[in-house]
């Protein structure tokens, strides 16, 4: 028996559904779609601990971690779908997911998409229904990202959702031997809009 066994999935059969987007958990079967979708330099240039080449090994590794992560309520990672008239599953065309901190009651988020989807609000209208699960439905007070400077994309889909820029923390990363500045944004529960973000 593993320690799993003793945990409680909460949020089994959640699907946050949005406009256009169905967003449910991530299974095993994801692997080769999540490689596709990963295995891309312009993904690893903006993203921490992203592996390049990132190989099927790399989408199972971390598919399993996120559903552990799951299961201790530690990581809740959301795959975005496009919904479709057939009734099939949908596309799986990126990732949103947020780490809660219980402690201090807040969680950050952190989002990649398949570079073939960039630029038509995806990521804005997945990242704010992730927004209500953290607000409405974890009760979480504080949501916050960083993004590396330079990575406007980012920049803007964390305005459009209603964050707000805290700051930079100067050269706070590192990445292939180069010293990155960190920018800041964060939203409080109170601040949170149903209604507000623009594709
Ligand atoms: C960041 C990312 C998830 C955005 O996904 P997306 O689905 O294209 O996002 P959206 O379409 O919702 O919004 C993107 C916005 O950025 C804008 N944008 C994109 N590139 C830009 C640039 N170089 N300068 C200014 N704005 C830019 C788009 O025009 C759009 O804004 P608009 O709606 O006002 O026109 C995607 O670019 C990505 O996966 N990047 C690599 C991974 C990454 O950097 N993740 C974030 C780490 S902090």
């Amino acid at each position: 028996m593993t320690s799993n066994e003793y945990m409680v999935d909460s949020y089994s059969d959640l699907i946050l559904n949005t406009d256009r987007l169905a967003m449910r958990w991530f299974s095993m079967d994801d692997a080769p779609r999540v490689a596709e979708i990963c295995n891309n330099a312009n993904l690893y240039r903006t993203l921490l601990l992203l592996p390049f080449p990132y190989l099927i090994s790399d989408a199972e590794t971390w598919l399993k971690s996120q559903y552990e992560g799951r299961l201790c309520g530690k990581m809740y990672d959301f795959a975005a779908t496009i919904k479709n008239d057939a009734g099939d599953p949908g596309l799986l065309i990126g990732c949103v997911g947020i780490k809660p901190d219980y402690v201090h009651n807040n969680a950050s988020i952190g989002f990649w998409f398949d570079e073939a989807h960039w630029g038509n609000g995806y990521c804005t209208e997945a990242a704010h229904a992730v927004l209500r699960f953290a607000f409405k439905t974890l009760g979480l007070h504080r949501v916050f990202a960083g993004h590396f400077a330079g990575n406007e994309a980012s920049a803007r889909v964390q305005k459009k959702i209603g964050m707000s820029f805290e700051g930079v923390q100067r050269e706070h990363f590192r990445k292939n031997n180069e010293y990155i500045d960190d920018c800041m944004y964060s939203i409080l529960e109170n601040e949170f809009d149903e209604n507000m973000y623009t594709r």
